[in-house]
């Protein structure tokens, strides 16, 4: 049992490659992840890591090559693989979007009927054309999708796109999104009993570097006639620390708070007369 190890797989290269790899990092999972590396051991924790074709990884979780991985859930969409979600992991956002050459003059979508539409994703782009009414001819083809229109091979394109800088260096415009996706970790079915503790490890990790992105550390001295009023806007994790200052009258107060209220708060804080206010990163948080 002791050498009993979780084979996880990343994307090779591509949208997801670099915040996977950060995502076990921030695990504290070390691990060598040098170019062109295609597998590697974690030094401190039981886990070996496969870098394949984002496309391969549902299948080789479903045979067992890899026990877990980490994939857009457009692939999973398109794939329908014996797989289980189980984490959605807050990176990789990005869409499956038709696109046409910018000189194609498209006004609606009723102007892809009797087109051809080179994709990945058929299935996806399928129904959602049945969906829209649109009877278009689908030409699956397995890579470098945006460069159909380009040689002749499509009218148009329905592919991934994330920052858009590769429609923009084909040439294309993005007309009609398909579906929205994001990274998720998928787990082959039956994972054995000591795999299955190595990934409730993993995932209390992830869940808590995930927590961790989201709140920030929180210190600040406030007068002691407002006290309760930031009490009450600073509930933190149970209650916030309040401790007095050596001046008197003064309390410095610690908490933690949700990323995105950060302003607000930091605003109404000031109102009420609080000083030195400090707003740190947290590295992982557990509840
Ligand atoms: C997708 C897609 C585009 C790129 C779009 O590739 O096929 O090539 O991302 O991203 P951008 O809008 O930021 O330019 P993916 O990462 O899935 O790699 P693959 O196509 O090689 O599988
Ligand atoms: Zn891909």
């Amino acid at each position: 049992m002791n050498n009993c190890q979780l084979k996880i797989a990343l994307q090779k290269s591509g949208r997801l490659s670099e915040s996977s790899i950060n995502l076990l990092k921030k695990c504290g999972v070390k691990f060598d992840n040098g170019f062109g590396k295609l597998k590697s051991a974690a030094r401190n924790f039981p886990l070996e890591i496969f870098f394949l074709r984002d496309d391969d990884i549902p299948q080789y979780v479903e045979d067992a090559v890899a026990d877990v991985g980490i994939i857009g859930r457009n692939i999973l969409d398109e794939e329908n693989r014996r797989v289980e979600t189980v984490e959605t992991l807050g990176f990789g956002n990005c869409r499956l979007s038709i696109a046409v050459p910018k000189s194609f003059g498209y006004e609606s979508i009723k102007d892809l009927d009797g087109r051809k539409i080179a994709t990945s994703y058929p299935k996806i782009l399928g129904d959602f054309l049945v969906r829209n009414g649109v009877d278009a001819e689908i030409h699956t083809i397995s890579g470098s999708v945006e460069i159909a229109p380009g040689i002749g091979l499509a009218d148009a394109i329905c592919d991934l796109v994330s920052s858009g800088s590769t429609l923009f260096s084909n040439g294309l415009r993005e007309v009609e999104t398909v579906l929205e996706s994001e990274a998720v970790l998928i787990a082959r079915e039956n994972l054995d009993p000591a795999r299955q503790v190595i990934l409730n490890k993993l995932l209390f990790r992830i869940k808590a570097a995930r927590a961790a992105e989201c709140n920030k550390y929180i210190l600040l001295n406030a007068p002691d006639e407002h006290l309760a009023e930031i009490i009450r806007l600073l509930p933190g994790i149970k209650s916030p620390t309040v401790m007095p200052l050596a001046t008197k009258g003064w309390s410095s107060i610690h908490s933690v708070i949700a990323e995105t209220d950060v302003w607000e708060t930091v605003e109404i804080l000031k109102d009420k007369g609080a000083e030195g206010i400090l707003v740190l990163s947290i590295d992982q948080m557990i509840g």
